[in-house]
């Protein structure tokens, strides 16, 4: 087993202001302090300065976006950048659905013009952060491998199922040093509150209806984002070149079961939860084999979920301001458009 092959020296993080970008920003920093580390981001609706306040100072921002190729190439050279972590995509499915282009002119658009110019500036390593819904669905049994056939099902898991091709072709026809890796749903602090966790404990601290999807049967597999970051932070030193690992922790919930359970956290009634028409080509379930990563790179998820959701819970209610802020203007646009009339 590798301990470490590779040893970066100035890391660009795209999508570094996002829920899981910034909480891999401070894990590099606390792991490698003296890594250097640029964010490049967008800042889009999605993304906040706000998020990683608390390293001001251990990390330099270029606000740009991922699909200008100067912008790009101008960021790699004058940092000097070895490796690039690439996070920065259109994340939420149901905005997929609401308004597809722009999944596929930042995902695969973005992701080609990441790679071109990293290719072209000799960057050592590029970590393409990719998601268990490029496999598409899973029936009542089995999880997804590695080697599990590509089958996305919405515009946003086409389009990071198409951006894993243009790396994949990447590796094989000029042996450009990426690796994909692909993880279940991610929970923790600074989550979008367009996302399930978030949406629902916000929905039940202000006592309004939390509207499940379909019959609530729907099986998502939860781990930590510390536990993701540390996954990626492991394939980006010890990865080989070319590979694509699964990330996960063995932890499958029913959304209507997870839904209680915030319910019962914060001592509110079931009588908040609403069922609401379907999501369309909702995925049935997701699980995701994991043993390759835990083989190959010794790396395991290591939060214990009932730990780790009530420490999510507890960041929310401490961080009421965060939270309101990123929850005016277009998001309250958005959440009638998605809400309305279901
Ligand atoms: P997020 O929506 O919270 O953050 C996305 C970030 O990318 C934001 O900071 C945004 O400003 C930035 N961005 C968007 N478009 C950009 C552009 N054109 N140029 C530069 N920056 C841009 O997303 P997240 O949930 O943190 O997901 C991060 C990555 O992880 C994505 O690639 C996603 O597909 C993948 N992923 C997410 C999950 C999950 O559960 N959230 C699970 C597996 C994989
Ligand atoms: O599996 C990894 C993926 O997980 C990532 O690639 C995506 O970026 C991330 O957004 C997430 O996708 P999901 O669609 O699984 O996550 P979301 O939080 O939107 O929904 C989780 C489940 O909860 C899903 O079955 C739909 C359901 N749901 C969601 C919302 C927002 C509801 O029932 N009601 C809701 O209001």
């Amino acid at each position: 087993m590798p301990t470490q092959n590779f040893n970066p020296q100035s890391v660009l993080v795209t999508g570094g202001a996002g829920f899981i970008g910034s909480n891999f920003v401070r894990t590099l920093i606390e792991r490698r302090p003296d890594t250097r580390v640029t964010v490049l981001d967008k800042l889009t609706y999605a993304g906040n300065l706000e998020n990683l306040a608390d390293l001001e100072g251990q990390y330099s921002f270029l606000r740009a976006d991922i699909t200008d190729a100067e912008a790009v190439r101008a960021a790699l050279q004058s940092r000097d950048i070895d490796a690039v972590v690439h996070f920065a995509a259109e994340s939420h499915v149901d905005r997929s659905i609401l308004g597809p282009m722009v999944f596929t002119h930042t995902n695969v658009l973005g992701t080609h013009v990441m790679l071109e110019e990293s290719r072209a500036a000799g960057v050592e390593r590029f970590i393409h952060i990719s998601t268990d819904e490029v496999y598409g669905s899973l029936g009542p049994e089995g999880a997804f491998t590695e080697r599990s056939p590509i089958d996305p099902t919405s515009p946003y898991a086409a389009s990071k199922a198409a951006s894993d091709l243009v790396v994949q072709s990447y590796i094989k026809t000029f042996d450009f040093p990426a690796i994909i890796t692909r993880c279940s749903n991610n929970y923790g602090p600074y989550q979008f509150p367009e996302k399930l966790i978030p949406l629902m404990l916000i929905n039940a601290m202000n006592d309004k209806p939390l509207p499940v999807y379909g019959d609530g049967m729907n099986v998502r597999d939860w781990i930590h984002t510390r536990d993701h970051s540390l996954a990626v932070l492991r394939v980006l030193e010890a990865g080989a070149p070319g590979a694509v690992y699964n990330v996960g922790s063995s932890n499958e919930w029913p959304n209507i079961e997870i839904v209680k359970l915030i319910l019962r956290v914060l001592g509110k009634p079931e009588s908040l939860i609403t069922f609401v028409k379907d999501r369309p080509a909702h995925d049935r379930r997701y699980a995701i084999d994991s043993s390759k990563i835990k083989r190959e790179l010794g790396w395991e998820a290591e939060t214990d979920f009932d730990a780790g959701i009530a420490e999510t819970i507890a960041w929310y209610r401490e961080h009421e301001d965060w939270w309101r802020r990123v929850m005016s203007g277009e998001y309250m646009e958005y959440y009638d458009k998605q809400y309305a009339n279901r």
